[in-house]
């Protein structure tokens, strides 16, 4: 099968991650075209992936876009609908991850006559999108899509609640393959030396820092724990959240923190840093649609603590593959991290056990046949 992938950002967030592995399967009959440019143009370069970059222009539309800024964008959108429509007449289907993708692959779905499938990674919530953009996606799909893939019950849940033909969705968690996890100790060890980290317990963050990551969770937590506990804050802000990043350091610098929680920005070595972590903890204020992070620490068998929301509640079982808290309640995550501390062998046992439960549920394997089943049903 032939596929015209179509992905919105060039920036490495998680459902570029994601799609990264699903295009593997088919990078020798597919092409990538990107709305942006950026370090996912050369990730998809390093593995011999054919990518075509369609705009060196920002696209104006964003979640919380109002109805006049999205009507202003049109001049910029009709080209590159008019680019896509030709492009995929090549092939046998559009393949549109995320938002912007699906305003540009449902239109140019319709003038080439190409079935149209949507990768949802979004929870489709007023807490997530303004309501112009959640009638748009909710209207475009409804009308275009042959297949709306939702990256956990959450996000089907949420996309059928604002209007959504439930019948066009399919389930598919986020693939992984376990071995990328696993055998890391001596470099996490390495790590943790070079870090200074060696008497400390290190309590892992790995997001993009944005609000609703809600990194500030955990820093008001840590005025709760023991002085031995250390955070590290893996990630960078992705879409322009500068003020968030300063209010981030202006938090610590108020909670005399500076000793004990790291800024690490982007790194490509997630495997190697989870292991090096005591606890990785999970902090979205807003529900997270799947959380590709809590998964990667079961795997690396790191205990997790997530917010209680969103596709986090289908991946951690409480007290046997991790826990939950409520969502922004510093407090009872204090609580959780202290509880982890001072019982290393109850949270190993919960590690392994994690460990063992998602190498099986979300093996990239199973979840890239499942795909395979799904797009073989809608070209005939
Ligand atoms: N990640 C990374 N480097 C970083 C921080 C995060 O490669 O410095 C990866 C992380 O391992 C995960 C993805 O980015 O695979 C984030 O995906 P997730 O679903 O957790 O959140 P998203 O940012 O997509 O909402
Ligand atoms: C999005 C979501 C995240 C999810 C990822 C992969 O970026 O915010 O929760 O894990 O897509 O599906």
């Amino acid at each position: 099968m032939n596929i015209l992938f179509l992905d919105q950002s060039g920036k490495l967030g998680g459902a570029q991650l994601c799609l990264l592995d699903i295009v593997k399967l088919y990078h020798d009959r597919s092409l990538v075209c990107l709305l942006a440019d950026g370090s996912f143009r050369e990730l998809l370069e390093q593995h011999q992936i054919p990518v075509q970059v369609l705009t060196t222009e920002s696209i104006q539309v964003r979640k919380e876009s109002t109805f006049l800024q999205g009507l202003s964008s049109l001049k910029q959108l009709l080209p590159l609908i008019g680019c896509v429509a030709r492009l995929s007449r090549d092939y046998d289907l559009i393949y549109a991850n995320t938002q912007k993708a699906l305003v540009i692959g449902a239109i140019a779905s319709f003038l080439s006559r190409r079935p149209l499938v949507y990768h949802l990674h979004d929870i489709v919530s007023p807490e997530h999108f303004s309501a112009i953009n959640r009638r748009l996606i909710i209207t475009l799909a409804n009308r275009f899509a042959s297949l709306v893939i939702a990256n956990s019950e959450a996000s089907q849940k949420a996309f059928s609640d604002a209007g959504g033909r439930v019948e066009l969705t399919e389930v598919v968690y986020n693939g992984f393959t376990p071995e990328s996890y696993s055998h890391h100790q001596a470099e996490a060890l390495q790590l943790r030396q070079t870090l200074q980290l060696d008497r400390q317990f290190v309590v892992g963050h790995f997001s993009r820092l944005s609000p609703w990551k809600g990194q500030h969770v955990l820093i008001e937590a840590l005025k709760h724990c023991s002085e031995d506990v250390t955070a590290l804050l893996v990630g960078d802000a992705l879409f322009g959240e500068q003020a968030y990043v300063q209010q981030l350091h202006d938090q610590v610098a108020e909670l005399g923190l500076e000793n004990r929680i790291r800024f690490m920005g982007f790194r490509s070595d997630i495997p190697q840093l989870m292991t090096a972590c005591d606890l990785v903890a999970h902090t979205s204020t807003a529900p997270e649609p799947f959380g590709r992070v809590i998964v990667e620490a079961m795997l690396c068998s790191r205990p997790v603590v997530a917010a209680q929301e969103g596709g986090a509640v289908e991946l951690v079982h409480h007290d046997k593959t991790g826990w939950l808290c409520p969502p922004n309640d510093p407090q009872r995550l204090a609580e959780i991290i202290m509880n982890c501390r001072n019982h290393p062998q109850q949270a190993n046992a919960i590690a392994q056990q994690a460990q063992q439960e998602a190498s099986q549920r979300f093996h990239l394997e199973a979840i890239n046949q499942q795909i395979a089943q799904l797009l073989a049903a809608i070209v005939h």
